[in-house]
């Protein structure tokens, strides 16, 4: 599939140019990689360097702080009330081998829902392990399944199956449960913070989020926990072992999903590029400055004064990725994502690492990212396959195995 960068989609429209242009300063040039520091994520907001206990006590709620300010704005405390209703299941799906539900779940007053989708897979010795991502068009895009109930329109049912690959989650035992993203915050490239979940919780006379507080990804992230609190209440699924994943923006979500909330016991970023694995400070293929206009509205307000400054920043993302340790931990990029910058998405993870060692786990040790498709797999996994940005067979071949690796080996 062709990647096109967001800024060029805009250009485009409306026009007859249908080859996209990435912006003019982007920078392919490893050679013209500025040199930088990345902070220490062992060294606190005081100057002061920092053991486990007191990464664990202290350290590691500050750094969440820095990426709620600078980055992705603070999540409301809040909880909503709710109320799940099972508006379909199906114990005998795909051909028997999976349990479909749809769940819906009602916040606050009613007036806003999520509708959960889900397979369980039937051949299971007890209650399934999982995953748990955001989808882009629809649950109705992600099987060609006649029974899931569109919601939306414009999407051709089943059109994104090839990035879920049902069957082969099903079929080596794990569950699967997707919510459409525009559901929890519509990605319609104007948003004004007033047809998504963020008006539930405004204050008296609120009718934006504040400079620090949560954009589209915090919100996709907050319903990526709102689909785990549901899975909690299945006794069908085993919520100590779910992973969340997400490709591109929706990786960024997983990402800061898995960094906040400590019940996913797995982390996977698919593509996510920057605002999501990749290191700002590379200022490699996409950058802060490149976003501001077509979707600064994923960050907080506040994340728009680091464009071109991305060396003020008070983190960088290996610190994102720090905030998963010691949980298992996958960063997978592709060869052809050069705006998403692979190199940087492999040295965030190691640079995750020295959190990792802090708990005894291993970590990544080479400067430079492994060849194409030769995966590594050990508390953090990272893996460079071979072509487009997307989600395919392969990678899933990767997340399967990975999961196996740490919840069925043991
Ligand atoms: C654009 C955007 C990226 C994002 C991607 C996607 O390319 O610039 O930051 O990851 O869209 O979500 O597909």
């Amino acid at each position: 599939m062709l990647r096109i960068p967001m800024v060029a989609i805009l250009l485009a429209v409306g026009t007859l140019v249908s080859v996209a242009k990435e912006p003019a300063d982007t920078n392919y040039d490893e050679s013209k990689v500025p040199s930088y520091d990345l902070p220490d994520v062992l060294i606190d907001n005081a100057g002061k360097s920092v053991a486990r206990d007191e990464w664990v006590r202290y350290r590691r709620a500050e750094v969440q702080r820095l990426f709620e300010d600078a980055v992705y704005g603070k999540t409301p405390d809040q909880k909503l009330a709710v109320r799940y209703e099972e508006i379909e299941t199906d114990p005998k799906a795909l051909d028997g081998r999976a349990t479909r539900k749809q769940i819906a779940a009602f916040f606050g007053d009613e007036a806003y829902r999520l509708d959960i989708l889900m397979y369980i897979p039937n051949k299971s010795d007890g209650p399934a392990a999982g995953f748990v991502g955001l989808n882009f068009n629809g649950n109705y895009t992600v099987h060609a399944d006649p029974a899931i109930i569109e919601r939306s329109t414009g999407k051709g049912r089943g059109t994104s199956a090839s990035r879920w690959q049902v069957e082969k989650i099903i079929d080596q035992g794990y569950a699967l449960a997707t919510v459409h993203r525009d559901q929890v915050d519509p990605d319609n490239y104007q948003n004004d913070f007033t047809d998504g979940v963020h008006p539930l919780f405004y204050g008296e006379g609120q009718t934006k989020p504040e400079p620090t507080e949560w954009g589209a990804i915090g919100a996709w992230a907050w319903s990526l926990s709102r689909i785990l609190d549901y899975l909690e209440t299945n006794d069908q699924i085993d919520a100590s072992k779910i992973a969340v994943i997400g490709h591109s923006r929706l990786g960024k979500a997983a990402l800061w999903a898995g960094a906040q909330d400590a019940r996913f016991a797995m982390v996977i970023s698919n593509d996510s590029g920057c605002g999501g694995a990749a290191l700002y400070r590379r200022c490699y293929g996409e950058r802060i400055h490149h976003m501001i206009k077509p979707v600064g509205y994923w960050f907080c307000t506040n994340h728009q004064q680091y464009q071109k400054r991305e060396q003020a920043l008070p983190v960088d993302q290996h610190m994102l990725l720090a905030l998963v340790a010691p949980r298992p931990l996958y960063v997978a990029s592709a060869t052809n994502d050069r705006w998403a910058d692979p190199k940087g998405e492999y040295l965030a993870a190691r640079h995750a690492s020295p959190v990792y060692e802090l708990f005894d786990k291993p970590a990544l040790s080479q400067d430079n990212p492994p060849a194409p498709d030769k995966p590594i797999h050990t508390t953090i996994g990272y893996h460079l396959r071979t072509g487009d940005h997307n989600v395919t067979a392969y990678d899933w071949d990767q997340y399967l195995a990975f999961a196996d690796r740490h919840w069925n080996s043991e």
